[in-house]
């Protein structure tokens, strides 16, 4: 029940399998950053998970019962779903304004008004950018729409955070800010998280544990200060030093 877990997962395109994974476990409360080359199914993998894609093979287990994701319906997804928030690398805004894109998530839910108005004040005041609450959302800096979309994840309080290179394309100081926001929230719940990143160090500043994934497999995991200054595999070695890997 405390934990996340997929099984037996496979996804292909055509006759590629993009990703191939017989089994892992990830802790409540545990901050997980996930790394790899380009195309080894990093994004794949937390789509999966995102019910976004449905793979050929396998099961997840979201702190509850087992589902399997081949067989899943539209009505059975979304309690699981709504246990999740996720923030991609690009930010998609609706055309309204920066509060009902935070609130939206909220709104579907069916709360009370009132413990909207609440919940999207403490959201925003968390990135910083309550001042932008009424601005409409397509006219925010590309800086300022990712810390919008951290809100709007963030908001639901979920139990298990997806992060899809979340600062990929964020200035230094929007970085910092997107940082301090996921520890704290982090720190202050019993959330789940897992982030993609190309970022090294931004990995080993923020994660507890850490996976390598290449060719479509987890083919590394280990707690953070093992992973970079221990990396047991080749290709990880080459990897966290920076070398071309093939
Ligand atoms: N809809 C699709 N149709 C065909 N191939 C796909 C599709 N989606 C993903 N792929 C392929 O699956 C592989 C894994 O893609 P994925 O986006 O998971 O990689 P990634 O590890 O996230 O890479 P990056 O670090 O560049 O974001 C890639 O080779 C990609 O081209
Ligand atoms: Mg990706």
């Amino acid at each position: 029940m405390n934990r996340v877990e997929v099984r037996n997962l496979q996804v292909s395109y055509g006759n590629k399998t993009v990703l191939a994974v017989e089994h892992a476990s990830f802790e409540r409360g545990r901050f997980y950053g996930i790394v790899g080359p380009s195309g080894a199914g990093k994004s794949t993998l937390l789509r999966v998970i995102n019910l976004l894609e449905k793979p050929a093979s396998g099961s997840l287990q979201l702190f509850g019962d087992e589902t399997d994701l081949t067989s899943l319906s539209y009505s059975k997804g979304l309690p699981l779903q709504r246990k999740m928030g996720f923030v991609a690398q690009k930010p998609s805004m609706f055309h309204a304004s920066v509060y009902e894109n935070v609130s939206l998530g909220l709104r579907y839910r069916k709360r009370e008004k009132a413990e909207i108005q609440m919940l999207v004040q403490e959201a925003l005041d968390l990135v910083e950018l309550s001042h932008l609450a009424d601005q409409r959302a397509n006219t925010l800096s590309g800086g300022e729409a990712q810390r919008i979309a951290l809100a709007r994840a963030l908001v639901i309080k979920p139990k298990l955070l997806l992060l899809d290179e979340p600062t990929a394309s964020l200035d230094p100081y929007n970085i910092s800010i997107f940082e301090r926001v996921i520890q704290t929230f982090h720190r202050q719940t019993n959330t789940t998280v897992l982030m993609i990143t190309h970022n090294l160090p931004q990995a080993r500043r923020l994660a507890q544990t850490c996976l390598f994934v290449n060719k479509g497999r987890i083919v590394e995991w280990a707690d953070t200060d093992a992973f970079f200054n221990r990396p047991a595999c080749i290709e990880l070695q080459d990897f966290v030093s920076g070398r071309m890997i093939c």
